[in-house]
C-alpha cells in the first residue's frame, strides 16, 4: 500500500509518500517527504499568523503534493490511500490540507485516512526506527504540545500526563522573543546556551507532582508546568537591565540566561519522562516533536537510558518537526485498522487523540 500524507496543521506545507514493506520490524518505507516551510512569512511577525498560513497553504499544497510525486517515482494512480492532519491545529491550515486530501482522495476513488497531530509525532518513532520494545512511554515535546503518552501496544495511545499551560517549545519561542532573538527560539536558545554557564542564573523547577491543592487532577503525577520558568526568566532580564541600565543585555548574559533555561527545562522533560517509564515499566522511550531537535534534550535522553537501560529512540531531525511522512505512516497504522474517514470528514482544531484513552497512574502497590 502507498500512502500519500498530508500536513498542514501549523505553518509548514508538507506531503510524503510512505509505502508499507513486508518487514514486520521495519512496516513502513518512505518514498518522499516534502515540507515548505513558512518560518520567513512568520518570522517578521515574532509568530505565526493564522491567516497569513493558511493563505501560504492554498498557494503551496499542489505544488508540495506534485513534488511528494516526483519525488518518490510514484504515479496518481498508484496511491492506495490519502492520510491527513485532522487536527489539532490551526482551523485554516488543517482546512486546506483536509479539502486537499479529500478531493484527491475521491478523484482517485481511495480512502481518505484522518490523523491525529500527535499520533503522527508519535509513529515518527516507528518510522525512524521500527518496532520499539513495548510498552513504550513517548514523550512528544513540540510548540503546540508537551504531553506523555503510554503505548502499550503499538497503536493504542494512553495519554498519562500534560502541559497544565505552555508547550515547552512555546516557552523556548517565548523566552527568546523576550530576550530578542528572534523567531523561531528553540534553535536559537540551544545553540546559545552551549556558551553559556546555566549555575549563573539559577531558574525554579515547577513541581506538581507532590499533592497541588490549586491542581484541578491531583493524581496527575506526570504532568508538566513551563510558565513558571519563563517567568523566572523574565524576571532576571528586567533586574539585570536595571542593575546594568542598559535594554540590550550583554551577550554573556543572554548565553548564560540561554543556558539556564535550557537546563531547567530538559531536566523537568527528562525527569518526568523516566518517572512514567519507571512507573509503567517501560521497556523503551521515545522523544517525538520539534523540541526533540534540542541537542541537550537528546544527549542526556540517550545518557540517562543508558544509565537507566532503557534504550532511548529519537527520530531523525526531518521527521522530529512537523512532516508528513509521520502522518502517512500513522495512516497506514489506522488503515491497517480499517479505520477509515467519512465523506464528511472535517478540520477539527481542538482534536483529542483517542478522548477515553487517558489513563491515571495505578495506585501504588
Ligand atoms: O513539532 P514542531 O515542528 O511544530 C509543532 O507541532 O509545534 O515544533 C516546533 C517547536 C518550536 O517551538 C521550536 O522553537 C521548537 O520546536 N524547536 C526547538 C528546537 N528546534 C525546534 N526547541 C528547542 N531546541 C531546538 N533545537
Ligand atoms: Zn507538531
Amino acid at each position: 500500500m502507498l500512502m500519500l500524507g498530508i500536513e498542514t496543521s501549523c505553518d509548514e506545507t508538507a506531503a510524503a509518500l510512505v509505502e508499507s514493506t513486508a518487514d514486520l520490524e521495519r512496516p513502513w518505507r518512505i518514498r518522499s517527504n516534502v515540507v515548505a516551510s513558512q518560518v520567513e512569512i512568520h518570522r517578521e511577525w515574532g509568530g505565526v499568523v493564522p491567516e497569513l498560513a493558511s493563505r501560504q497553504h492554498v498557494r503551496d499544497i499542489c505544488g508540495v503534493v506534485e513534488r511528494a510525486l516526483a519525488e518518490g517515482g510514484a504515479a496518481w494512480r498508484e496511491v492506495g490511500a490519502v492520510a491527513v492532519t485532522e487536527g489539532p491545529g490551526l482551523v485554516g491550515s488543517l482546512l486546506v490540507g483536509v479539502s486537499f486530501a479529500k478531493s484527491a482522495a475521491w478523484a482517485l476513488d481511495v480512502p481518505v485516512v484522518p490523523v491525529h497531530h500527535l499520533a503522527g509525532h508519535i509513529e515518527s518513532i516507528w518510522l525512524a526506527h521500527g518496532n520499539v520494545p513495548l510498552p513504550a512511554i513517548i514523550l512528544v515535546v513540540s510548540g503546540g504540545h508537551t504531553s506523555l503518552y503510554l503505548v502499550p501496544k503499538a497503536g493504542e495511545y494512553r495519554l498519562v500526563g500534560r502541559t497544565r499551560d505552555d508547550a515547552a517549545g512555546e516557552a523556548y519561542d517565548k523566552v527568546a522573543k523576550l530576550m530578542g532573538l528572534g523567531y523561531p527560539g528553540g534553535p536559537l536558545v540551544d545553540a546559545l546556551s552551549v556558551e553559556g554557564q546555566a549555575a549563573r542564573f539559577p531558574l525554579p523547577f515547577t513541581r506538581l507532582t507532590h499533592p497541588d491543592r490549586n491542581a484541578p487532577d491531583r493524581d496527575h503525577r506526570f504532568d508538566f508546568s513551563f510558565s513558571g520558568v519563563k517567568t523566572a526568566v523574565l524576571r532576571h532580564v528586567r533586574l539585570r537591565q536595571q542593575e546594568l541600565g542598559v535594554t540590550a543585555l550583554p551577550d554573556q548574559d543572554v548565553r548564560d540566561l540561554c543556558a539556564s533555561f535550557q537546563y531547567t527545562v530538559v531536566e523537568t522533560l527528562l525527569r518526568r519522562t523516566f518517572k512514567a517509564a519507571r512507573w509503567f515499566e517501560a521497556a523503551s522511550i521515545g522523544i517525538a516533536g520539534g523540541v526533540s531537535a534540542n541537542r541537550l534534550l537528546r544527549a542526556e535522553a540517550v545518557r540517562r537510558g543508558a544509565q537507566a537501560r532503557v534504550p532511548v529512540f529519537v527520530p531523525p531531525l526531518a521527521l522530529s518537526t512537523d512532516n508528513a511522512a509521520m502522518i502517512a505512516a500513522a495512516g497506514l497504522r489506522a488503515h491497517a485498522a480499517g479505520r477509515i474517514g467519512a465523506p464528511d470528514l472535517n478540520a477539527v482544531p481542538n482534536l483529542v487523540l483517542h478522548a477515553n484513552s487517558e489513563e491515571r497512574p495505578p495506585p501504588r502497590p
